[in-house]
């Protein structure tokens, strides 16, 4: 499996902590983020793995900034993105199995590296459950295209 994951300047040491993780696990990673700590802007990143993503390159997303806000919403304006913003692993468990998200996105100040590690190992192994759920997540991608939804 192959996983895209970016950052911004406020979480290169937990991205970096993060993407060592993927590799001791069997993972492939391609790294778009930034590995400076100079400031920089967190939408180009969570453009960069939306990308990816979405081009078929890798098959999730990671994503990280201060708070993990900034780039989450940035990811979400993006056409075929699902990015759930995940402080611990029964949300990214349920972010999977009932949103199917695509990207997951955490926070550099608000978790630590033990639970970053928690939250990507359950948002990769973790499936999407369907049933009703696509029908609430065909009804998500239908506003995403600008359609307007019927009770
Ligand atoms: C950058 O200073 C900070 O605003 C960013 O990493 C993130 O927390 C935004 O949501």
């Amino acid at each position: 499996m192959k996983i895209a994951i970016g950052n911004d300047h406020g979480a290169v040491e937990l991205k970096n902590h993060v993407l060592h993780w993927l590799e001791d696990n069997g993972y492939e990673v391609l790294n778009v983020g930034t590995d400076s700590t100079e400031s920089t802007d967190y939408p180009i990143y969570a453009e960069r793995v939306a990308k990816a993503v979405l081009s078929g390159d890798c098959d999730k997303g990671i994503l990280i900034c201060g708070t993990g806000i900034g780039i989450s919403i940035s990811a979400n304006k993006i056409h075929g993105v699902r990015c759930a913003l995940c402080s611990e692993p029964v949300s990214a468990s349920l972010a999977r199995r009932h949103n199917d998200a695509n990207i997951v996105a955490m926070g550099a100040r608000t978790i630590g590296p033990v639970m970053a590690e928690e939250i990507v190992r359950t948002f990769l192994t973790t499936g999407f459950e369907g049933g009703r759920h696509a029908i609430r997540v065909g009804k998500i991608m239908q506003l995403d295209r600008g359609e307007r939804l019927e009770e």
